[in-house]
């Protein structure tokens, strides 16, 4: 929970799959939201987070079921206004003495028009185009009597009641998701929504940048930090605001394992230390990790022993700088979200992900972690912000166990030193074509398997490759990018003729899911 700003709206989470979209627009719109699962929200959580407003989110249960999940009665008597979205809105009426009831096979899913009852409405201005408005719809109950207090100020096909608010208590419900992009206006409704609850709209990242050095400030005092330093966006921002509040205090380690793409480790380090002054060891650890991963084709083992080394390495250089007392990591809000999951269980493991996790407790450390209140894109704003060239801000994502997992089978100095050549040619035809921001992750495998082709009059026989390319949110799900044939066959034909040891190039065409981005 952060002490950044006053201004905080609470969303409570019944288990939508799209709650962090709710977020997501409301920080576009420059309000501090946080996310807590339905079963955390306690009268101290909601004393201790002072929400000036409230969120429900939607969600797969019924309100009808034995046990449904409810937030407490008492958030009703806080006299802040409170947006219920889907199941917010059916559990708003259950709670307030409204009926809901089964579809009956009048469920809407997807694409709806909202008709306009031509009364206005505070939350609702500007919002109709005309009579109606597209919305985004996905239930199966709905709302068959309203509250008292409540009046309905749009209606839907299979919703008579998709919009309805009792607007002395500010309390608002619609039966669609506004926070989808499927509802083309629904930013509009929650920025009316705010502004009936009077945020101030302050959570900038100009704003944040102050806040959270004056905090790192406080939190670490005297006391030394070290950051494992990955080139990539996120941990290039968390070293600049950590290096901006307590300067020489910070020391940055770059492991340079061996892993890296081409001329990696001396972009980052040049880049670090041409622009910044921020202590920074170049840890040239290939020796080691190329000698412990010798043999090794199994990619649970891979990533248990890369993960591993890194906490050696990191215990190597705090003991060389006598001793660190925390540790910085650039872990993001949706690491941190605890989302309902209804699925029941824990979910299985598909793979061993690590960054530095685990790191603190076995060291001892305690984390400093600048960037756990923000997504993504707000990150890239702090980037800017902080003056972090953009070639850094804009980069695409790279796994700490970098070309390891791009090296399905065992590894060698030999297949790693062709991947990186031919992985440096896909991302200069990237560039070249200017599509390198339109995809979320490009990168080439190298296969553990050798094909016979013609080159010249010769025989070769040589590596295949697989390039990879996929758009994506955030990771979680993905769809490969869909290049033309010209690129694909120009992109083929360089690399083929560009770097010795591959004479094969496949294209993965596979989305997540059943594929990953990565190999292993
Ligand atoms: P997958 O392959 O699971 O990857 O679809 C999803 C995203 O996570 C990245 N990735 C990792 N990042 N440590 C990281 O820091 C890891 O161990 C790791 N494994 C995968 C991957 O590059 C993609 O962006």
């Amino acid at each position: 929970m952060t002490n950044l700003t006053n201004d905080r709206l609470l969303i409570i989470d019944f288990g939508s799959q799209v709650t962090q979209l709710i977020a997501r627009r409301l920080r576009e719109l420059n309000v501090y939201c946080e996310i807590f699962p339905y079963q955390r929200i306690s009268d101290q959580l909601i004393q201790d987070f002072s929400p000036k407003a409230i969120i429900f989110s939607g969600g797969p249960a019924s309100v009808m079921e034995k046990n449904s999940p409810r937030p407490p009665q008492a958030v009703f008597e806080l006299g802040v206004p409170i947006l219920g979205i889907c199941y917010g809105q059916q559990v708003m009426m259950e709670m307030l003495g409204g009926k809901v009831e089964r579809g009956h096979g009048t469920a809407e899913f997807g694409r709806a028009y909202v008709k306009s009852c031509q009364q206005n409405l505070d939350i609702l201005e500007n919002w109709f185009e005309g009579d109606h408005e597209q919305v985004w719809m996905s239930h199966g109950d709905h709302v068959s009597q309203i509250a008292p207090g409540f009046q309905v100020y749009g209606t839907s096909p299979n919703a008579p009641f998709a919009i309805i608010a009792d607007t002395d208590r500010r309390f608002y419900a619609v039966q669609f998701h506004p926070e989808v992009h499927h509802t083309p206006n629904g930013k509009k409704l929650f920025e009316n929504f705010i502004c009936i609850a009077g945020f101030s709209r302050d959570w900038t990242m100009g704003a944040y940048r102050e806040q959270a050095v004056e905090a790192i400030r406080q939190k670490v005092g005297g006391k030394k930090v070290i950051c494992g330093l990955s080139g990539g966006v996120d941990s290039s921002v968390a070293a600049l605001l950590i290096y901006e509040a307590i300067g020489d205090q910070l020391t940055c380690v770059f492991v340079d394992h061996g892993l890296l793409r081409k001329n990696e480790a001396v972009e980052v380090v040049t880049m670090f230390r041409d622009n910044y002054n921020i202590p920074l060891i170049h840890a040239e650890e290939d020796e080691l990790f190329l000698g412990a991963l010798e043999g090794q084709s199994d990619p649970e083992i891979k990533r248990k022993i890369i993960g591993g080394l890194f906490i050696d390495i990191f215990q190597k250089y705090a003991d060389q700088i006598n001793g660190a007392d925390f540790l910085a990591q650039g872990t993001l809000y949706p690491d941190v979200i605890e989302s309902v999951s209804f699925s029941g269980g824990p979910s299985v493991t598909i793979k061993s992900h690590h960054n530095v996790g685990g790191l603190p407790e076995k060291m001892g450390l305690k984390l400093v972690e600048p960037l756990r209140e923000l997504f993504k894109d707000e990150v890239r704003a702090l980037g800017h912000e902080l003056g972090l060239p953009e070639s850094f801000i804009g980069r695409h994502p790279f796994p700490g166990p970098g070309l390891a997992i791009r090296c399905p089978g065992k590894i060698t100095r030999q297949k790693l030193d062709i991947l990186r050549e031919a992985d440096a040619v896909f991302i200069d035809q990237i560039h070249k074509h200017g599509l390198y921001d339109d995809i979320w992750q490009a990168f080439v495998a190298i296969l553990p398997v050798r094909t016979v082709g013609v080159m010249g009059d010769g025989r070769t026989y040589d590596f295949a490759c697989a390039l990879r390319a996929v758009t994506s949110v955030d990771g979680m799900t993905a769809d490969y990018y869909p290049f033309s044939h010209e690129f694909l066959g120009e992109t083929a034909t360089r690399i083929i003729n560009e770097v010795k040891g591959i004479n094969r190039v496949t294209y993965d065409i596979t989305s997540k899911p059943p594929g990953t981005i990565e190999w292993e």
